[in-house]
């Protein structure tokens, strides 16, 4: 074979490749809102892919990445409806001398709009006869998930039109919902005491808020959005910086951060003072975006399948930094899991002061080739919570001692395990280790467990402390007195408390079993467990065969459960558990005498498939709680039990009659 058609065969390849590379970072970066790649070199591997693509046209295909924007649709939890514009993304470059080509190209006294550009994920406001009436995620550019009720807790997006903008029969605001840094810190700091997953990022964070169910916790994340594109029907003003100022009269939040410039000068001049002063924004920022300012001259230029021509963004490289690495601590968690915390001399980076780092484990030290003394590279690619990537050799450290991760257990001194196969070290001490008993309480008592209100992780750690609690089972031992008697604690703090903890008893099987933490059993994992054995005493001697037959459940996870079962300490605190009250059996939907009457008058109709209790039983459960149970959706409907999949005819109905989807969790919940 010649040469070049050797090397054509490899690119060839090497653009498939890319392809399904890029499609898999597209969905885990918009619908898992958990990106395994750097926005850094998803942009790189997006331009190589441009590059191929223009090299070989007969690889042409309408569904490469390069052709369409990324989606977030993929969930069926909202309403999803046709943008009146595509939503658009912007070409982007790292490299300033393409930004000066690009104004370069542009014709004569062109005046460009530079702005900043937000790091969060955009969203389309719709004031329809001045009223908002929609508020549309990015979706594919062509349909996006109308997420209007959660857009509703951003307390400066205002629902109707004032002047100049009022009067006007339709405008379309686009701009990015963000969380900014500090509320982003605070989440991950919750997620981390309840050992969810962290959030990479602020963006992630903001895209995973806005999906959310539940109102009430968007309000809580504080998510905030910055305005920057108005669109619509017989809108005045000729430029972009005109509607901008419109748009910031009109009371919407518009940044300040926006300058008219004349030539490649200033627009460099805004890129270098922004590179450095974004650090002091309260919220992540990835660059800057240019826009051509006059909208007849931006009319004109036009646009690609996938970007405006009038537009280009320029993307700040990502924020490296080297610090030493003062010592290599280790943190012991819920589950025993020992994890390597690199404690760093403090360093400023886009706008955060890194002081710790996670080492993952044994082998991510090991091939970082790190000591504890060593000048270390700490990055925020793509703002992502900050990694080391490598160290400086310039500078040696002379020790010559392999790194050996520690052998015995900082906080209780057992003797580490490693298991086959993972790379994490274990403390095997479940039933003493302080962390581990103390992560289990928190565990039991945090919000999607067992919901104690009044005992979050500071009350957990001074009654553990105080010698009060030692597992699950004393919190039912409780007394007023106890608590009443710590500092900062009182006769009505205590009595809220023991109220949490009573109704805590009313608590459903699925999450009973979930608040157990058993390792790897997760809220999902929990339900479709419960679902299937409907009592601990069931689960309790469950098979291998019987647990791994559930969806989700392999051998780890049934060796885990009848590991916990095999337990004395476990069965014991089962027994007080069960003593208590706390509900270790699946309430009986069909129970007329536990119901209340709480879906009395209201209509409800059931579409799509369920996880926790069949159609069958929820149609009982309806009628149990004084609810009528309808076939279609019509103007009487009140609600619509919405699990996965529902019919695309139903959900157009609900959409043009304006009628809530209401989860199978939520619907619980009301329950
Ligand atoms: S203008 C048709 N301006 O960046 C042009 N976008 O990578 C519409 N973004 O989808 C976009 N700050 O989510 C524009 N000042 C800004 C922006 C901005 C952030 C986001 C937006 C867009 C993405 C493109």
């Amino acid at each position: 074979m010649d040469l070049f058609s050797d090397i054509e065969q490899q690119e060839k390849e090497e653009l498939l490749q890319l392809r399904a590379e890029l499609t898999q970072a597209n969905h885990l970066y918009y619908v898992e809102n958990a990106p395994t790649m750097s926005d850094r070199d998803f942009d790189f591997k997006m331009h190589r892919l441009q590059d191929l693509e223009k090299m070989y046209p007969e690889m042409a295909d309408a569904s490469s990445p390069t052709q369409h924007v990324g989606s977030d649709l993929g969930s069926n939890k909202f309403v999803s409806i046709k943008h009146r514009y595509p939503m658009l993304s912007l070409g982007n470059t790292y490299s300033k001398e393409e930004i000066e080509d690009w104004v370069r190209k542009l014709p004569t006294n062109v005046e460009i709009v530079c702005e900043l550009k937000y790091d969060g994920l955009s969203i389309s406001l719709w004031y329809e006869k001045g009223q908002l009436t929609h508020a549309l995620t990015r979706g594919d550019g062509i349909r996006g998930d109308d997420v209007l009720r959660n857009i509703l807790t951003i307390p400066s997006i205002p629902t109707t039109l004032r002047p100049p903008l009022a009067n006007l029969p339709y405008v379309e605001l686009r701009g990015e919902v963000l969380l900014p840094w500090e509320n982003f810190e605070r989440l991950n700091r919750e997620r981390e005491s309840n050992e969810d997953p962290l959030f990479a990022n602020p963006r992630n964070a903001a895209s995973g808020t806005l999906k959310l169910l539940d109102p009430d916790e968007v309000r809580r994340r504080g998510l905030i959005a910055y305005l920057y594109y108005l669109l619509g029907d017989q809108l005045p003003g000729q430029t972009h910086s005109e509607r901008l100022e419109m748009a910031r009269q009109g009371g919407f939040p518009v940044s300040d951060a926006i300058r008219v410039c004349h030539s490649v000068d200033e627009v460099m001049e805004f890129i270098a003072y922004w590179d450095t002063e974004r650090k002091n924004l309260p919220v992540a920022t990835d660059g800057i975006v240019l826009k051509v300012n006059n909208l007849q001259q931006q009319q004109t230029l036009g646009y690609t399948a996938k970007t405006p021509r009038w537009a280009i963004a320029y993307k700040f490289p990502a924020e490296k930094q080297l610090t030493t690495l003062e010592k290599i601590t280790y943190q012991v968690g819920r589950t025993g899991v020992v994890t390597p915390v690199a404690n760093l001399t403090p360093i400023q980076l886009s706008g955060t002061i890194v002081q710790r780092a996670t080492l993952h484990n044994e082998d991510f030290i090991r091939q970082l080739n790190i000591q504890e003394g060593d000048r270390v590279w700490v990055e925020k690619g793509g703002e992502i919570i900050p990694k080391i990537t490598g160290k400086d050799d310039t500078n040696h450290n002379n020790a010559t001692a392999p790194y050996q991760f520690i052998q015995t257990c900082p906080e209780c001194g057992t003797p580490l395990v490693r298991i086959d196969g993972e790379a994490a070290w274990r403390c095997p001490n479940e039933t003493s280790c302080p962390p581990q008993l103390k992560g289990k309480l928190e565990h039991f008592v945090s919000r999607k467990a067992m919901d104690i209100d009044g005992l979050g992780q500071e009350t957990i750690d001074l009654l553990f402390e105080q010698g009060l609690v030692r597992n699950i089972a004393d919190i039912y031992d409780l007394r007023k007195d106890d608590i009443a008697k710590q500092e900062g604690f009182g006769d009505k703090s205590a009595e809220k408390i023991l109220t949490g903890i009573e109704t805590s008893k009313q608590v459903p099987w699925s999450r009973v079993l979930f608040a157990l933490g058993i390792r790897m059993i997760g809220e999902t994992t929990a339900k479709k467990i419960a679902r299937r054995f409907t009592s601990i005493d069931t689960l309790q001697w469950a098979t291998i065969e019987e647990l791994t037959s559930i969806e989700d459940v392999g051998e780890q996870i049934a060796h885990n459960i009848i590991a916990y079962f095999q337990d004395e300490t476990n069965l014991s605190i089962l027994v007080r558990l069960r003593q208590a009250g706390v509900q270790l059996v699946s309430e009986q939907p069909t129970q007329t005498n536990t119901a209340t009457q709480s879906l009395a008058g209201k209509t409800i109709v059931i579409s799509g498939t369920f996880s926790f209790h069949s159609r069958e039983e929820y149609k009982d459960m309806i009628e149990q709680h004084g609810g009528k149970n309808a076939g279609s959706v019509s103007g009487k409907t009140s609600f619509i039990l919405a699990g996965e999949n529902m019919g695309p005819e139903k959900r157009h109905k609900a959409e043009s009659l304006g009628i809530p989807l209401v989860s199978e969790e939520d619907f619980l919940q009301m329950l």
